[in-house]
């Protein structure tokens, strides 16, 4: 059993990564199932019916969100048809969508969920971490193929989450930041960790956009229009082997594609 996870996907730049990439990936990896981070897909924030069709098309299984989920509304038209893609579940009871994806893959289910952190993150949500408990409960009757991405600012509730789940799901992969972390590893009781994955599309902006407006902001505090940047690209995930029959986590691997870390075949 093997996940590709894809990160944050950063408007068109991060798209054309992903149709570039996907299938060179998918030759190298053969993952099971892939999951990609689609809450920035649409303009550096959220998603459209077209765009998630498109994912889905380029070869995801499942698009997880985050705290831009509600964003663009176009989500609003589609959200209860969109079957492939879930938003964080620990948003508050009443909310569209779910939190939860199983899937069946050659007669194997897999479950993937999504949560986001609440430390640094906005607006209040539930206890992602009483949530994760609730649904990994559920999910741990119908399989051992848990994969989680964990949508949160700081690498402290990260790992929190990790542990806190350590043993009980083959993945937890934090999204959100952007920047890839290098602390990938198997924790005890056999789930693989990231803190974050990265982000696919622009290399050169700042977190995927232009430089000079969030400068700006910084220097100002002025309300600021951001735009996705141009230039160079970058792709980044991870890929996560399970073993076939217990569902824990055997090797974790950082994937990071942009002119110094070139894809070869
Ligand atoms: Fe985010």
């Amino acid at each position: 059993m093997k996940f590709l996870f894809i990160g944050d996907i950063v408007g068109s730049p991060g798209r054309k990564m992903v149709e570039e990439y996907l299938p060179r990936l998918k030759r190298r990896y053969q993952p099971t199932v892939t999951i990609m981070n689609g809450e920035n897909a649409a303009h550096g924030k959220g998603i459209t019916e077209k765009i998630y069709k498109q994912l889905l098309e380029a070869g995801a299984q499942v698009i997880t969100m985050g705290n831009h989920t509600w964003d663009n509304k176009n989500i609003f038209e589609f959200i209860d048809d969109a079957k492939m893609m879930i938003r964080p579940a620990n948003y508050p009871a009443g909310v569209p969508g779910e939190g939860i994806k199983y899937l069946r893959i050659n007669d194997q289910e897999v479950a993937v969920i999504n949560l986001i952190g609440r430390t640094f993150m906005g607006n209040p949500n539930d206890d992602p971490f009483q949530k994760a408990d609730e649904l990994v409960t559920e999910a741990s009757a119908r399989t051992n193929f848990i994969f989680v991405d964990f949508h949160a600012e700081t690498t402290s509730e990260k790992q929190a989450m990790g542990w806190f789940l350590s043993g009980r799901v083959s993945a937890v992969v934090g999204t959100h930041t952007h920047v890839q972390t290098a602390d990938d590893r198997i924790l005890d009781g056999g789930t693989a960790f990231l803190c974050d994955a990265g982000m696919t599309g622009p290399s050169d902006g700042i977190l995927g956009m232009e430089r000079e407006a969030i400068i700006r902001k910084f220097q100002t505090n002025l309300p600021t229009k951001f735009e996705v940047a141009e230039g160079r690209e970058q792709l980044n995930g991870v890929v996560v082997k399970a073993d076939p029959k217990t569902g824990k986590a055997t090797t974790i691997e950082r994937i990071r594609i942009d002119e110094a870390h070139p894809f070869f075949e």
